[in-house]
């Protein structure tokens, strides 16, 4: 009789039997030691209510001025918080998000919510690199002297989007996506989009060549 005929169990299927070999002890230990680490983070986050649920980590991210209740963490025993996914954000916490996640992003995203007053510098040096800017990326569509082509003229007294100094920033930034000029904020970084805009205004009145119909509304000289 060896090791293995003592170890051996009595059932046998299709010719094969089994052993009752032991665990490794190390394996044990592990076993153990996680069911005693449950019941560590169950107190932990749970019943005491010491460390934040992954609910309250999400809270506390989306609003940095987010606060438990007191009172609010430990009163559930063995009842999981309601779970809600980032994707169901309400739109103040999705505002809420937007303020937490840094500077970048403190950028409203869209034409609507954007109010900033932009004020354009105009000394040469802005305006020159604006011009470099324009001719790469901005001249194919409106022309390499703004006289428009596929884009509008950028020359003459009609805008379709606002002649203000803010409003041709936004046009720049936000684009018009379903008209065929795109959103240039992830391409150009603020500073060029000022710088291009900066050249832009500088376009108009100079009558070339060739110009574009007049599109939009008439602003005054
Ligand atoms: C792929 C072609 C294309 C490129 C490239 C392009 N645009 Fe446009 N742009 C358009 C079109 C088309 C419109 C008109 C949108 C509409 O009809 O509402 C427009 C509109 C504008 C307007 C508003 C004009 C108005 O009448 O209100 C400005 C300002 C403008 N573009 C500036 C720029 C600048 C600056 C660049 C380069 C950074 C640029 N565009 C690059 C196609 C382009």
């Amino acid at each position: 009789m060896n090791d293995n005929d003592e170890k051996l169990l009595d059932h046998e299927y299709d010719g094969i039997r089994e052993l009752d070999n032991d665990l490794p002890r190390w394996w044990v230990w592990m076993f153990y030691i996680t069911i005693i680490w449950a019941v560590g983070y169950y107190l932990y986050y749970h019943t005491l209510g010491i460390g934040y649920t992954s609910h309250e980590m999400y809270q506390s991210e989306i609003d940095p001025g987010w606060v438990r209740e007191s009172g609010e963490a430990p009163k559930y025993f063995g009842i999981l918080p309601e779970y809600r996914s980032p994707l169901a954000a309400t739109e103040a916490e999705k505002a809420a998000l937007l303020r937490a996640s840094g500077v970048r992003r403190l950028v409203p995203m869209n034409r609507e919510s954007d109010t900033t007053t932009y004020v354009l510098s105009m000394d040469d040096a802005t305006i020159s690199a604006g011009k470099s800017i324009y001719q790469v990326r901005c001249a194919s569509c409106h022309g390499p002297a703004g006289q428009g082509g596929v884009g509008p003229n950028l020359t003459d007294n009609y805008w379709l989007h606002g002649a203000e100094p803010s409003d041709l920033v936004k046009t720049v930034r936000y684009g018009v996506p379903t008209k065929g000029m795109i959103s240039w904020l992830g391409t150009l970084k603020q500073e060029e989009i000022l710088q291009v805009v900066s050249y832009v205004t500088t376009l108009h009145g100079t009558n070339p060549p060739n110009p574009k119909a007049p599109e939009g509304e008439l602003y005054s000289q």
